[in-house]
């Protein structure tokens, strides 16, 4: 895979199981150096020992750091990624890091609503300490499964009373009830990172709040290449240029590979910056960007792929 951004080797300093599947790494400079400062909703891209290039949340203070500390959730489906960060990444283990990235950053507001689901909550703790700290009002939302699966629970209690924790043991008629927070748009601002569906239920009630008042983060798009993918081809309108995309790459990847530069940030649908033209073909998209009525026009090929057959886009 091709890097936007130089790495640098990091060794784990340290490890701790958060809960039987949430693992944290502190991560310090393999070469003794400084660490950057970075803001909170900062992430960082991590080659794991598989070699799997993977992005995760800092949940440290990023003022003035002396480590990186990610958390990292064993996916079931994990083709690498975080199987390899579980199985491989001990104490010791030395891992290349890029410096903190922020596409998920606090914009000025009069107050925030923070919503966490699952291992989501890297950022939004992140960002409930930063505004703790600089006494900005905010309420947080934090939805998991069962106590057992929380991980960071007694870090989120002590932001105080403005803090809901919610848990829906795995039944969907226990989910939270968003409403009352969206029905009324407010100047706050949203900050939401967790599983698809809880970012499709947070986008589906925030509709008709102004643009750009919420925001999403989810590193599961770096997973969006799935074991159930299939190989496709996509033309460039235009130039007429055929790419391969592996079942194993994402649209943005191949054309990287076949040298074709297309602007990304985030590389996991959430920040826009890879939109594309899509002139024919049925895409699969898997991005948190594209309103419905967009989506037959347009691709974010850092995540979506072929439905079936090929697609050409214009870059
Ligand atoms: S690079 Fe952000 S949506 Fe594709």
């Amino acid at each position: 895979m091709s890097l936007a951004v130089p790495m640098r080797p990091f060794h784990v300093a340290a490890r701790r199981a958060l809960t039987e599947t949430i693992a944290e790494f502190t991560l310090t400079p393999a070469d003794g150096g400084e660490i950057a400062t970075f803001t909170a909703g900062s992430h960082v891209t991590v080659e794991t020992p598989s070699g799997a290039m993977r992005r995760y949340s800092l949940v440290n203070e990023g003022e003035v750091p002396d480590s990186l500390v990610i958390a990292v959730k064993r996916e079931p489906q994990s083709r690498g990624g975080s199987a390899s960060m579980h199985g491989e990444a001990q104490p010791g283990t030395i891992l290349n890091v890029s410096a903190p990235q922020n596409n998920f950053a606090l914009q000025s507001a009069p107050r925030y609503l923070l919503i966490a689901g699952g291992i989501g909550i890297t950022p939004i703790l992140a960002m409930g300490q930063h505004l703790r700290a600089i006494g900005k009002p905010f309420d947080l939302i934090y939805c998991t499964r069962s106590v057992a699966e929380t991980a960071y629970l007694d870090a989120v209690r002590a932001l105080g009373h403005r803090v809901t924790i919610h848990h829906d043991n795995g039944d969907p008629h226990q989910l939270y009830d968003f409403w009352d927070h969206f029905e009324t748009p407010s100047s706050a601002q949203v900050y939401c990172c967790g599983p698809a569906p809880l970012m499709e239920e947070i986008k589906a009630v925030s509709g008709h709040w102004p643009e750009g008042r919420v925001h999403f983060e989810d590193f599961k798009g770096i997973d969006a290449v799935r074991p159930s993918d299939q190989p496709f081809r996509v033309s460039l309108h235009g130039t007429g240029q055929v790419v391969d995309v592996a079942a194993s790459k994402s649209i943005l990847e191949a054309l990287r590979d076949a040298g074709i530069r297309v602007a990304s940030s985030c590389e996991s649908g959430t920040c826009g910056t890879c939109r594309c033209r899509l002139i024919s073909g049925r895409a699969d998209h898997r991005d948190m960007v594209l309103m419905e009525e967009e989506k037959d026009s347009q691709i974010m090929i850092c995540v979506s792929r072929a439905q079936s057959g090929d697609l050409t886009i214009a870059l």
